[in-house]
């Protein structure tokens, strides 16, 4: 079976740090037969969460935008890689927008399209239903000018935690420094760290799906 993977830039600008640090990514994985779908959240038309609860009263969400196609090819791919800058200490908006709209769609949403949801019961939080990318292999990363670099990770890692994947790290944290646009190529070390990464989540979605 092919390994597919989505790999998705919360960054705000296009042809950005993150998104080069994925097609780095990108071409490593294809050495060893995995493809590799970048999207960019960045001038995507994206909804906030609206917080009516209508999915978990009903199986459906009312926002009906460009995000749910992306979702939608996250639960078909076998590894998903979550990649953002960090603004102000934390991940972007855009990111935020994917990770709050996202656990409600995979736990909920996606679950309902995919098994027969006639006799939805309803959701609760004590019987959350197992997310639909459950057993798929995620990786992330940050780009950062400086400083937040680990804060913004542990959202992007804790996502893919609470959606039951498989998460791989490196040999240290995965933030890679730089500001003006290619400028993280000079960061040897968070270089170094990214291939690491890489190859961790390579050998995992060989083992899993190869
Ligand atoms: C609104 C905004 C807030 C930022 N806040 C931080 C920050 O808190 N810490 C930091 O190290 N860099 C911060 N940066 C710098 C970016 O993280 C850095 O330039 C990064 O390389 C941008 O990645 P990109 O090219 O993928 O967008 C900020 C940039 C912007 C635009």
């Amino acid at each position: 079976m092919s390994i597919k993977v989505i790999a998705i830039t919360g960054s705000h600008r296009k042809n950005s740090n993150t998104e080069l640090a994925l097609q780095i990514m990108s071409k490593r994985l294809a050495k060893i037969g995995v493809e590799t779908e970048i999207i960019a959240l960045a001038n995507k038309k994206i909804e906030h969460c609206r917080a009516c609860d209508n999915c978990k009263k009903t199986g459906n969400c009312l926002i009906d935008d460009e995000l749910v196609e992306i979702m939608e090819k996250m639960t078909i791919a076998q590894g998903i890689i979550l990649a953002c800058p960090v603004y102000s200490f934390n991940i972007t908006p855009l990111m935020q927008d994917l990770i709050a709209r996202g656990n409600r769609f995979f736990h909920i949403l996606a679950k309902s399209a995919i098994e027969d949801n006639s006799n939805n019961p309803g959701f609760t939080y004590k019987n959350i239903p197992s997310s639909v990318l459950k057993g798929k292999v995620g990786a992330a990363i940050t780009t950062a000018r400086r400083a937040g670099g680990g804060m913004a990770l542990w959202k992007l890692n804790n996502f893919m935690l609470v959606n039951e994947m498989y998460v791989v790290g490196s040999c240290y944290e995965n933030t890679i420094f730089g500001n003006e646009r290619g400028s993280i190529v000079k960061d040897i070390e968070g270089m170094n760290n990214l291939y690491k990464l890489t190859d961790n989540f390579g050998t995992l979605l060989k083992k899993l799906f190869g």
